[in-house]
């Protein structure tokens, strides 16, 4: 009822998006990830469907229900999310970066299970650094590349590094989100950064529930997407 009745500020337009952790693996039964919910991917893929856009949504492993009308992609490395976003991302007109991709993963993968064999010494890692997506997708040429949109989940100095992440990117809006308490919470307040402002959504800055969070933020960015902004 509420998708019937509500505006369709995103009607006609495309939006991919990923959420989610990414999965590294180590050897087969083994792996490095993280412990973001995937919620508010979701809550945004749900919200930008009722509010008229056609949704692809990458997600990483989580268990989480597909919301309707939504088109999932399901992956495991930050690798194949990449592989998953690059041939997409020129055919939608929004990108946003909710995923929380592992920044690392380990440089060789173990073709069988490491055994402990009785070795007296614990295995070592080298680490390789993942592909950046959002920013691979925001260098794509202007006539390929869709409106971007990145996250900034950070435990101190949020506007700080928010806006650091913007410039380094290159990208026109990054919504900022204070955690670790909040991460996986159900209630949250974000902060929207972009070149010249920030401000809190909700604007009274109290915190809500996922979904109405989502909506709020997709209304927004309908708004800037309509005033190329
Ligand atoms: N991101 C991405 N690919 C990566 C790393 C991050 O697409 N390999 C995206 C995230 O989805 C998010 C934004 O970039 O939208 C910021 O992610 P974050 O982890 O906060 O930034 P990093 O550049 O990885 O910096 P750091 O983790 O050191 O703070
Ligand atoms: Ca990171």
């Amino acid at each position: 009822l509420v998708a019937a009745l509500s505006p369709k500020p995103l009607a006609g337009r495309r939006l991919l998006i990923t959420a989610g952790p990414t999965f590294e693996a180590i050897d087969p039964v083994r792996g490095i990830t993280n412990l973001s919910s995937g919620k508010m991917g979701f809550a945004i893929a749900r919200a930008a469907r009722e509010a008229g856009a056609e949704v692809t949504l990458v997600a990483g492993p989580v268990h989480l229900p597909t919301p309707r009308g939504v088109t999932r992609v399901d992956v495991r490395s930050a690798q194949q999310m990449l592989d998953a976003v690059m041939p997409r991302a020129p055919l939608h007109d929004l990108f946003i970066a909710t995923a929380a991709v592992a920044d690392w993963r380990p440089a060789s993968l173990s073709e069988h299970k490491i055994k402990k064999d009785g070795k007296k010494v614990a295995p070592s890692f080298e680490l390789a650094e993942n592909p950046d997506i959002l920013a691979t997708v925001a260098r794509l040429p202007e006539a390929q590349r869709p409106f971007c949109v990145g996250f900034a989940a950070e435990s101190e100095k949020l506007e700080h590094h928010a806006r650091e992440k913007l410039q380094r990117k290159n990208i026109p809006l990054i919504v900022g989100n204070l955690g670790p308490a909040t991460f996986g919470r159900d209630d949250n307040t974000l902060l929207l950064v972009d070149a010249r402002h920030s401000r809190p959504l909700p604007e009274d800055g109290h915190p809500c529930d996922k979904q109405t969070l989502a909506r709020a933020l997709v209304a927004e960015i309908a708004r800037r997407l309509h005033s190329g902004a």
